[in-house]
């Protein structure tokens, strides 16, 4: 097997080269070995590897080799810790080397923009900073193993209903600040070797069809190296793919579009240098994985003890009256719940392990409780089969005769899936009914929740004691549920994603999951706790919420400037209970009045740390220029406003513990102002502005304008948004052309601070 490109090799032939650049099935390219380009195997997914062999699907409908299942995103992004995911990402990228597999096709990073969104359990959050980090530490993770990895889905592929060819319209400044970044800062920082481009349209052009995203965005503004390859089966016209930088078409079907290729670069519609180049990417990419092939053992136990150690630092730990939990360590407890036994800890689709071996809660919390006594009963029934009556007569008959009753309900597998969109976020009805009627005869419930996307906590929650969001938790989830129960481990998930009182208040409501081919995005940047925080709505829960069983204190916040445009926030946290706990800072910018409309909030540091009971440490975290930046539309560029950003750490997304103000600068940017710019601009423009204010006041002719004359506010206010082309016609004469000539040129040429 070549390893590397021999120069000397010869050349491969056109139709070789097209050929090259499709899939050879559905899992692997084909091979020039002459040329030095091996064949390659791509597999799934994000949280476990998805090998398949040749008889394979593509939709997790047969086995696949087995592999661990670590916690999926919605899980791992609970965690808020860029070291474990990252941890995680070793492992996956040390079983994807054991079972051959060169590139590993996640992680996903796309936005949470609905909770409906039938694949938000294999992605991240709805906050674009907390997704690229942990996305960032993913990729490091898996590509530390000499395998690449292959971010997706590039872009704003945010929904299943018709996923394959809707087009998500979306603005200019909402894709730079909420759908884009999280895959700049991997680009960035984690140079990953594949970016899998997404099935949708934007506005209206095929991910896999536009250069503005493919090449000018990714490739030529935030230097992206690697090699993009389509979403299975995302290519439709793969003469515009190959133009816009789709390199690498997947699965690749029967090589018919081989054929167009070459015959396209034959009739001059296509350069050959295009070929050539997503060759050479190829080859790069081969280069870089093969490099890193050779043995590798993988200690299959070792990653299951790392699944349950990562899993339990996932749960959210949402609701805890009277300290109900931890479970003390003797008494007599009911474990309610077919999920109890039958653990729910993946999701369905292409991100579907064939798993190494399940834990389930119940047994993991006998083997955790030798000294109490721990009965179980089934409670419902996923599959319909049996009298839900029946079943929940029996759980309510044990959870009256024990201590605490713990609840494990959630979701069941074909609630939510790749492929398709939920319709409403309730937990199924006899689950609920279930719940409350054990509520009502235990003395206390707890309830552990194993779902993907998010679920209505309402009609129920108030009734209980404690509640624990597992979301889905992967193979050794059982454990992890048992752990944080026992105390073994203390909950220190945070919720990267809000949960809502109902469906009808998240933002993307009205415009979900579209119409008539279109998804209209018009929530614009306010998605998540960025709508719930700016508009004043409350929710069960804020993103970013999350308890422990211990305390801790935060002292000493400050905040100080290093730039003009960037700052180091310190402070001083303290575990002031009696166990060790993990504890999330977060830190949260307001920025000042500016020419954009700005969330309430946005969440723009973060950092976990360890504490033993006493311990205190600093937290240092940087908050770089994007910290207090906005896409200008105009300058279609990031642009700082001068003014008082305020700076805060929060407990979550709504509960503000301590804020400092920053005055910035903001940037020195040319403002011309020209005849279709407002009155309120040229007035309000920092030299302009009190020129024309003393010119009109003492004009040429010594003659006031009626606006200075009559000068009143309200006067000024309603010709402020007249174009000065208009405020000229209405008040003929009043302000000389040579003046107004002679300004324009002013601020052509004077930078000024941006101000709102
Ligand atoms: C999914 C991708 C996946 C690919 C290969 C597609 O349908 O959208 O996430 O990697 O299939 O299974």
């Amino acid at each position: 097997m070549a390893t590397s490109h021999d120069p000397g090799a010869p050349e491969p032939r056109l139709d070789e080269k097209t050929a090259l650049l499709s899939g050879r099935d559905m899992w692997s390219t084909k091979s020039a070995e002459q040329a030095g380009v091996p064949s390659l195997v791509l597999s799934d997914g994000p949280h476990g590897v998805r090998r398949q062999r040749q008889d394979a699907d593509h939709l997790g409908l047969y086995d696949s080799e087995r592999a661990t299942c670590f916690p999926p995103a919605v899980a791992l992004a609970s965690s808020w810790d860029p070291d474990l995911v990252g941890r995680v990402g070793e492992a996956l990228g040390r079983e994807a080397r054991a079972l051959g597999v060169d590139v590993l096709l996640g992680p996903g990073v796309n936005i949470k923009r609905s909770p409906l969104c039938g694949r938000n359990f294999e992605y991240f959050s709805e906050d674009p900073l907390l997704s690229g980090v942990l996305g960032t530490a993913h990729v490091l993770g898996v590509q530390s193993q000499g395998v690449g990895s292959s971010v997706k889905h590039f872009a704003a592929n945010n929904q299943e209903t018709e996923r394959m060819r809707v087009s998500a319209d979306v603005d200019e400044r909402t894709l730079r600040e909420i759908y884009l970044p999280a895959f700049e800062r991997i680009v960035a920082e984690a140079r990953p070797a594949t970016v899998m481009c997404s099935y949708n349209k934007i506005n209206g052009t095929y991910a896999s069809e536009s250069r503005w995203l493919l090449t000018q965005v990714l490739r030529e503004e935030w230097g992206f190296d690697g090699l993009v390859v389509s979403d299975w089966g995302a290519v439709g016209d793969r003469v515009a793919a190959l133009l816009a930088g789709t390199d690498l078409e997947m699965p690749g079907g029967d090589g018919h579009t081989d054929a167009e290729v070459a015959a396209a670069v034959r009739s001059g519609e296509l350069d050959e240098a295009v070929v050539d180049t997503a060759v050479t990417r190829l080859r790069g990419l081969a280069d870089r994985v093969r490099a890193g092939t050779g043995p590798c053992a993988v200690d299959f136990e070792a990653h299951h003890r790392l699944a349950r150690e990562v899993a339990a630092d996932c749960l959210v730990l949402l609701r805890n009256e009277n300290r109900t939990l931890p479970l003390a360590p003797t008494g007599q407890f009911a474990v309610i719940g077919e999920f109890a036994a039958a653990l729910r800890y993946q999701g369905g689709g292409s991100s579907h392990v064939n798993a190494t071996r399940i834990d389930g809660p119940v047994n993991e919390l006998r083997a955790l409780l030798p000294d109490a006594q721990v009965d179980f009963a089934r409670g419902y029934d996923t599959t319909g089969s049996s009298d839900a009556a029946r079943l929940r007569e029996e759980a309510v008959t044990l959870a009256a005769q024990v201590d605490t009753a713990v609840l494990v309900v959630g979701l069941r597998e074909d609630d939510e899936s790749e492929g398709y969109d939920r319709e409403h976020l309730l937990l199924p009805p006899d689950q609920v009914e279930l719940v409350r009627a054990v509520a009502r005869a235990a003395r206390r419930t707890v309830v552990v929740l194993l779902n993907g996307g998010v679920v209505s906590l309402e009609g129920w929650h108030d009734e209980v004691d404690a509640v624990i969001e597992a979301w889905l938790p992967g193979q050794a989830g059982g454990g992890a549920i048992a752990d944080v129960l026992t105390g073994r481990v203390n909950p220190s998930g945070r919720l990267a994603e809000t949960i809502p009182l109902r469906l009808g208040d998240t933002p993307s409501f009205l415009n979900f999951p579209g119409e008539q081919g279109h998804v209209r995005y018009g929530e614009g940047v306010m998605v998540g706790y960025r709508y719930y925080e700016t508009a004043g709505v409350s929710v069960r829960y804020p993103f970013g919420h999350g308890l422990s069983y211990t305390d801790f204190d935060r002292t000493d916040f400050q905040v100080t400037a290093d730039g003009p445009d960037t700052a180091k926030v310190r402070v001083t946290v303290t575990n002031t209970g009696d166990r060790f706990g993990r504890h999330v800072v977060q830190v949260y910018v307001t920025a000042p009045r500016r020419p954009v409309s700005s969330p309430a909030r946005e969440l723009r540091g973060f950092a976990k740390v360890a504490l033993a009971p006493g311990e205190s440490t600093t937290v240092v975290i940087a908050l770089d220029r994007r910290a207090f930046a906005y896409w200008d539309t105009r300058r279609h560029d990031w642009v700082v406003a001068a003014g008082q950003y305020r700076v805060q750490l929060a407990d979550n997304a709504h509960d503000v513990v301590a804020t400092a103000v920053l005055d910035l600068p903001g940037d020195q940017l040319v403002q011309p102002l020209t005849l279709d710019s407002s009155v309120s601009e040229w007035f309000a423009h920092p030299t302009v502005g009190p020129a024309l204010t003393s010119a009109m006041a003492s004009g040429p002719t010594g003659v006031q304008t009626t606006a200075a004359a009559e000068g009143t506010a309200d006067t000024l206010r309603l010709l402020s948004s007249m174009a000065m082309r208009q405020f000229l016609q209405f008040l003929p004469g009043q302000i000389p052309h040579e003046l107004l000539e002679q300004l324009m040129r002013i601020s052509e040429t004077s930078a000024e601070p941006v101000c709102g």
